[in-house]
C-alpha cells in the first residue's frame, strides 16, 4: 500500500510516499529560519509558509522518486502540459471553495496539479491534531483536494501517533519486533506522555505533564543562557561539551556519576510522586534564579548548567519511565518525539535493561511525514473502514489527546 504522509502540525511543512514499512521518498521544509526572530512559533506565518511551499515540495517530492526509482511513479506529466489548466468548471468550483483560505495553495494547487496523471498512491495521512489548528487546516485542505481531484482515501492522523510509530520506518525494525504490552514515552516541544500500548492503534495515556513539556523547558532554559531558538539542541550541544571535557579530565573514562563535578544541581520535579505525571516547570525556575542570583556567566557556567539541567531531566524521564515498565509489565519501550534527538537522552534510554527499547532514527525523531504514513499504514492495516473516512468529518483539532 502506498501512501502519501502529510504533516504541517507546527514549523515543518513534510511530505512523503510510503510503501508499507519502507519510505519511497521525502520531502521537508523546516520554517526554524523563519520563526527565529520571534523566538517561537507564529501560528499565522506558519500557515502561510505551508500554503506557499506545499505544492513545490509534492512536485519535489514526485519528481525524487521518479529519478530514484527510473520510472514514472508518480509524476508522469500530461501531453496536454501546454494547454490550460483542465479541471472541470466544477472541480475548480470545489477547489476554490476549499483553499478558500489559502489562497497561494490554491493557485500552485490550480497551476501544477492539472499537468501531471494521478500518482501512484492508494491513501494520503495527514495530521489533524494536535497542533497549531491554522497550520493543521492547511494540510488538511491539501489533503482533501488531492482526494478529491484523484479519488484517494484520506486517513487522519493524530501526531502523537506518529511519533510512537516513527520507530517502524526503515529495514531495522519490523512490526513484529515490539511486543505488547509496550509503553511509549512521548516527549516533544508540546507534549510530555506516558503512554500505556495494549496493541497497535489502542492507546492509554497513563501520565502527562502538568505545566511545561519538555521541549519546551528545554527552549526556555536556552533562551535563559541566550542560545538560538530552538534551543533544545544547543543544550545537548554544550552539555554534551561539559561532559566530554570532564572525561578529558578524568584520563579519558566517563565518570559514574556525571552530575559528580558539576557545582550545580537543580531539583527533580515530582521523581517520587505517586502517579506517572511530570512537571519541568519548577525546574526551568530554578534555573532562572540560579542563573538570576549568578549574574554574568561564563561559557564554562553555561555548559555546566546546561548539563546539570539535562541531568534533572534524564533522571526524572527514566525513574517515571521504569517505575511504569514495571507497573505495566513492559515488553517493550518505545521513545519518540523531538527531544529524543538529545544524545544523553538517547544513550540513557538505549542503556536500559530488562525489555527491548525502540528510537527513532535522528532524521524522525523531529517532526516528520514518515511517522504520519507510518500511522495511516498502521491504521488501513488494523482497521481498513478508516479508508472510507468521510473528508467531510476530517477537522484539525488543536488539542487532539491520544
Ligand atoms: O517533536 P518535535 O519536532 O515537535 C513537536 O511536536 O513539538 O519536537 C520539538 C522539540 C523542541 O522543543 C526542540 O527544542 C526539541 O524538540 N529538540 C531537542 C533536541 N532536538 C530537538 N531537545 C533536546 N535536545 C535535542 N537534540
Ligand atoms: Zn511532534
Amino acid at each position: 500500500m502506498k501512501i502519501l504522509g502529510i504533516e504541517t502540525s507546527c514549523d515543518e511543512t513534510a511530505l512523503c510516499i510510503t510503501e508499507g514499512f519502507s519510505v519511497l521518498g521525502t520531502s521537508l521544509f523546516s520554517q526554524v529560519k523563519i520563526h527565529e526572530k520571534y523566538g517561537g512559533v507564529f501560528p499565522m506565518l506558519a500557515k502561510r509558509e505551508h500554503a506557499k511551499n506545499l505544492v513545490p515540495l509534492f512536485k519535489n517530492l514526485l519528481e525524487k522518486i521518479d529519478t530514484a526509482t527510473q520510472t514514472e511513479f508518480a509524476g508522469k506529466t500530461k501531453t496536454t502540459r501546454n494547454q490550460p489548466a483542465d479541471f472541470t468548471d466544477a472541480q475548480k468550483e470545489f477547489l476554490e471553495k476549499m483553499l478558500e483560505r489559502e489562497p497561494e495553495l490554491l493557485s500552485a494547487f490550480l497551476e501544477y496539479i492539472p499537468t501531471i496523471e494521478k500518482p501512484n498512491i492508494d491513501a494520503i495521512a495527514v495530521t489533524y491534531g494536535p497542533g497549531l489548528e491554522p497550520a493543521l487546516w492547511v494540510g488538511i485542505n491539501f489533503a482533501k483536494a488531492l482526494g478529491y481531484i484523484w479519488n484517494i482515501p484520506i486517513i487522519p492522523i493524530n501526531h502523537m501517533e506518529g511519533h510512537i510509530v516513527s520507530v517502524l520506518a526503515g529495514a531495522q525494525v519490523t512490526k513484529t519486533a515490539i511486543t505488547f504490552p509496550a509503553l511509549a514515552l512521548l516527549i516533544s516541544g508540546g507534549h510530555t506522555e506516558l503512554v500505556h500500548i495494549l496493541d497497535w492503534t489502542k492507546y492509554e495515556v497513563i501520565g502527562q505533564t502538568r505545566d511545561d513539556a519538555v521541549g519546551e523547558a528545554f527552549d526556555k532554559v536556552a533562551r535563559m543562557l541566550s542560545l538560538p531558538y530552538p534551543g533544545g539542541p544547543h543544550i545537548g550541544e554544550l552539555a554534551g561539551k561539559e561532559r566530554k571535557e570532564r572525561a578529558e579530565q578524568n584520563g579519558g573514562k566517563k565518570s559514574d556519576d556525571d552530575s559528580e563535578k558539576n557545582p550545580f544541581t537543580f531539583p527533580r520535579p515530582m521523581i517520587h510522586s505517586n502517579d506517572f505525571d511530570f512537571s519541568f516547570s519548577g525546574l526551568k525556575t530554578s534555573v532562572l534564579y540560579k542563573i538570576k542570583e549568578l549574574g554574568e556567566l561564563t561559557p564554562k557556567i553555561k555548559q555546566q548548567i546546561a548539563c546539570a539541567f539535562e541531568d534533572a531531566v534524564v533522571e526524572v524521564l527514566l525513574e517515571k519511565t521504569k517505575k511504569a515498565i514495571i507497573k505495566y509489565g513492559a515488553k517493550s519501550l518505545i521513545v519518540g518525539g523531538g527531544v529524543i534527538a538529545n544524545t544523553k537522552i538517547r544513550e540513557s534510554f538505549l542503556g536500559l535493561s530488562g525489555l527491548q527499547v525502540f528510537i527513532p532514527d535522528l532524521s524522525l525523531a523531529t517532526d516528520n511525514a514518515v511517522m504520519i504514513a507510518m500511522a495511516g499504514y498502521i491504521n488501513a492495516t488494523k482497521n481498513p473502514s478508516v479508508l472510507k473516512t468521510d473528508p467531510k468529518t476530517i477537522v484539525a483539532q488543536g488539542n487532539l489527546r491520544l
